[in-house]
């Protein structure tokens, strides 16, 4: 009989098969597939398992502090957690084409996860969490027409330019499998039904230049309407919820006083696979409350919208 914890017991011995006893590398992103990788990797091979976290500073509220204490405090493992968001957000300064964000942020981060990775000694593997889904992908559309709306953001290509040999545990399963394999390896159940979350992270949530104090404001938005959609009892009913915030500052009243702040868009689709979406049908109740405590909770906005459009003709994320 097929089981999940059969299929973990093999799955270990397959990675201590490939790898013996060198070390491994593994780029943790805060995404589920990279965390079943780690922690199923760590099982099999211990300390000689180092993985990299790099924060690039354009992370949701409390985000990376949650990897730290995950993987470091909680499963033990060997965790460089690199705060570069001076970095990134340095070389992001006066930037606000999507195309240049995109590009800046993944080319900056394959420096630095290079950067890192050289710093481990003798290592000779490089873990990726790569499903069935991105083999097949990548085989059926090699050598085909594409067209490409946004650049991705990945690390193709890396392995290669740093003499590293690859280990892709979890390449014969789909995401709901990766998702039972985690649970299986204790991962909590928050964690394992989080949301997908973009490689550029809030950069592509905030059109227009990205400033430290934009993102401190679309944080904090975002923490309180993620919040009221937990407390609803909606979150799993969603593929992806978020805030952008909106390049532009609108007039407002507060209290005897006038208000001169930045408006925002709530986002939240339905999805099988991300290629298209709906919008979600909120209720006007959910809308008029989140509002409510997005202005009141949130210093620095003052005017809240709900984006419905859907995919297509609109993407998913603003940018
Ligand atoms: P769009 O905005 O193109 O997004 O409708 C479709 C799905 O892809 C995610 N997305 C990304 N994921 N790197 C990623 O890992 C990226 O550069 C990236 N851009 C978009 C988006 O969040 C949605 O789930």
């Amino acid at each position: 009989d097929w089981t999940m914890a059969g299929y973990r017991e093999q799955a270990i011995e397959k990675i201590r098969e490939r790898v013996g006893d060198k070390k491994v590398i593994c780029g943790l992103s805060g995404g589920v597939d990279s965390s079943v990788a780690a922690v199923l990797i760590h099982e099999a091979i211990g300390d000689n398992l180092t993985c990299v976290f790099v924060d690039h500073g354009l992370l949701r509220k409390g985000e990376a502090e949650e990897v730290v204490t995950m993987f470091r405090d909680h499963y033990n493992m060997r965790l460089i957690a690199a705060d570069e968001s001076d970095l990134f957000l340095g070389a992001l300064e006066g930037v606000s084409d999507p195309e240049v964000k995109r590009k800046t942020i993944g080319k900056l981060f394959i420096d630095v996860f290079q950067n890192y990775a050289n710093q481990i000694e003798g290592a000779e593997f490089l873990a990726q969490g790569t499903l069935y889904p991105d083999v097949i992908e990548s085989v059926s559309f090699s050598g085909g027409p594409s067209v490409t709306i946004k650049s991705h953001h990945n690390v193709g290509g890396l392995p290669e330019k740093m003499g590293l040999k690859l280990v892709e545990p979890l390449r014969e399963l789909f995401k709901d499998e990766v998702r039972a394999l985690g649970r299986e390896l204790g991962l909590p159940e928050k964690f394992i039904g989080r949301h997908p979350f973009p490689g550029p992270g809030l950069a592509i949530r905030c059109p227009g230049e990205i400033t430290r104090e934009k993102l401190a404001i679309l944080r904090e938005a975002d923490a309180v309407y993620i919040d009221q959609i937990r407390k609803h009892g909606l979150y799993d009913e969603i593929w992806q919820a978020f805030v952008a915030i909106l390049p532009v500052r609108t007039v407002g009243v507060m209290g005897d006083g006038r208000t001169y702040d930045y408006a925002c868009a709530l986002r939240a689709v339905t999805s099988v696979d991300g290629m298209t979406a709906d919008y979600y049908p909120f209720s006007h109740e959910f809308l008029g409350e989140t509002a409510t405590r997005i202005i009141n909770e949130v210093k620095g906005i003052n005017r809240v919208t709900y984006d419905i459009t859907s995919k297509p003709p609109g993407t998913i994320e603003w940018e």
